[in-house]
Parts: structure tokens; C-alpha cells; sequence
């Protein structure tokens, strides 16, 4: 058995040169971003980020701060990852403060594991600031709670994202409980797969659910309707990545008016 002391974390203490910092930016709004993140963007000498991180974040950046993009291009792929980690590693060998910055929780559908290992493996000091990932900040900016007393006991963050030959293999039968909220990041492409195979696993199809893309920007969407009908809603409304699929009761939690009052929705 391992037992493990508290001892301050790595990312408690300064950023120094020759090390890099992955950390979290949140779904967009800069208002999310935690202390330590915004700390460790101030002092950067460079940084390499991804597709999702906002604009106005990027705006918090030293005037002077190198910025290296390896998010997706239109109609290409992202950046390797194997690029992505030396890209990390030669910086922080040339004496920089390495910033890799990433939308919501590195550690959620992030890599951030996969890019801290191989830092670290290199003998780099690698800093970690979580942060505010995209169910949490999207639903709670859109009036929806993930749990509820009585509605929601549990609640699943999952990834639809396809396999390379366009299966999507998830333990449907475990996500069939009424009483369960079920995020999907990644999933607009493979919305019929998802509403089908839930269908099928028992979910009813009268079953709450929504599309929001584009949480905590000024221009969220957000787009309730059922199991049943989330495909019809994806085209009528044009939704497109990035956007998370919520499913369950929790999505009727609070009225439309009720909405309005906690300021979620504009007064007809
Ligand atoms: C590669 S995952 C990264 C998730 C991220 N690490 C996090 O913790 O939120 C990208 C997916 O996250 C979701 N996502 C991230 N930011 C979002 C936002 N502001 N609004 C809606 N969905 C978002 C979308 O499903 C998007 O396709």
C-alpha cells in the first residue's frame, strides 16, 4: 500500500524559467479562469495553446509573450501530439516559463496526463492548475444543476468522440438510469449514434435534453428539448462544435420564468 503525505504542489510555488505550466483556462468567459491560472498566464514567455481557449484570455497574456497555436485547423487535423510535447520540451530547454494552455480541466478529455508524463520524463518541472471544465461551467451558466435532490443522483461526463473507424463503443447499459445526468463532450457529430444507442439501452425518449454550444461566450447557445428530438434541434439550429449534449430530468429544473428571474433568460 502507498500512502502519500500533503506537500504543497508544484503549482503553488513560482513559475520559474525551464518549466512549463499546463493549465486550464476554463470554457471561455476570462471571469472563470482561477488565481493560479491567471498568475501563471501573466508571467509567461510563451505560449502554446489550443483552439478553445478564448480570445479574451489569449488578451491576458504579457504583450511580449511568444504565442505558438497547435489547435485544429478548417478542414485539418490538430497538431500531432507527439509535436506537441517536444514543441513543450524544446522551449522549456531554452530557458523559457512554458505556458500550455488548455480549455476547461487539462485533465478532462484534455491529454494534459499524456503531455505531463512526457514532460516530466524529459527531467522538466511541470506545474498543474485545473481548471473549470466545460459541464460544469456550461450547465450552470445555462440554469441547469448537474444533480438534484430527488432528480439526479449521479452524473456522467463521457466523450462521443468516434474511433478512427467511426465506431463509438460506450458502455450504453450504464448510462440508462433515469436518475442519472450524462454529459457528452464531443458529441454533435455523433448525435444519432448517441440518441439511438441510449434509446436502445432503455432511456426513455421523452427523456430531457440539451444542446449548448459555446458555454460562457457571449454568444452561448443553448437549446432544450428531448432525446427524441436533439437531432432535429441540432440542424434547425445549426449547432456545431463546441458544444456538449446534457441528458436528464435536471434540464427541467428550473421554469422559463424562473430562468428569467435568476437572469439565464432574456424577459419575453
Ligand atoms: C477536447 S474536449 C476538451 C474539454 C476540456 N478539457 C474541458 O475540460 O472542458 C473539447 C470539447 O469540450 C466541449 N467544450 C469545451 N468548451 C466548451 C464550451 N465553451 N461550450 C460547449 N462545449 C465546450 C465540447 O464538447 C468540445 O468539443
Amino acid at each position: 500500500m502507498t500512502s502519500f503525505q500533503y506537500m504543497p504542489p508544484l503549482h503553488k510555488q513560482s513559475f520559474k524559467t525551464g518549466e512549463v505550466a499546463l493549465v486550464g483556462a476554463g470554457p471561455g468567459d476570462p471571469d472563470l479562469l482561477t488565481l493560479q491560472a491567471f498568475r501563471f498566464i501573466k508571467q509567461a514567455d510563451v505560449v502554446i495553446y489550443d483552439r478553445l481557449v478564448s480570445q479574451e484570455i489569449m488578451a491576458l497574456l504579457p504583450s511580449n509573450c511568444e504565442r505558438i497555436y497547435v489547435g485544429k485547423k478548417q478542414a485539418a487535423h490538430r497538431v500531432p501530439q507527439e509535436n506537441i510535447n517536444k514543441l513543450l520540451v524544446e522551449h522549456a530547454k531554452l530557458n523559457k516559463k512554458v505556458l500550455r494552455l488548455k480549455g476547461g480541466d487539462p485533465f478532462i478529455f484534455g491529454r494534459g496526463g499524456e503531455e505531463a508524463q512526457f514532460i516530466i520524463s524529459q527531467g522538466i518541472a511541470c506545474h498543474i492548475v485545473p481548471g473549470i471544465t466545460a459541464a460544469s461551467a456550461c450547465t450552470s451558466y445555462a440554469g441547469i444543476p448537474l444533480t438534484h435532490r430527488k432528480v439526479a443522483r449521479s452524473c456522467t461526463f463521457i466523450t462521443g468522440n468516434m474511433q478512427d473507424n467511426g465506431a463509438l463503443d460506450l458502455p450504453w447499459q450504464t448510462l440508462n438510469d433515469p436518475e442519472q445526468t450524462v454529459v457528452f463532450y464531443m458529441g454533435i457529430k455523433s448525435l444519432p449514434t448517441i440518441t439511438k444507442q441510449l434509446i436502445n439501452a432503455g432511456r426513455c425518449k421523452n427523456t430531457p435534453a440539451a444542446l449548448i454550444r459555446k458555454g460562457s461566450h457571449v454568444d452561448q447557445q443553448v437549446v432544450k428539448g428531448s432525446l427524441e428530438t436533439l437531432e432535429a434541434l441540432v440542424t434547425l439550429h445549426n449547432i456545431k462544435p463546441p458544444s456538449l449534449i446534457v441528458i436528464g430530468n435536471v434540464i427541467n429544473t428550473f421554469a422559463d420564468v424562473q430562468l428569467q428571474n435568476l437572469g439565464y433568460l432574456a424577459p419575453e
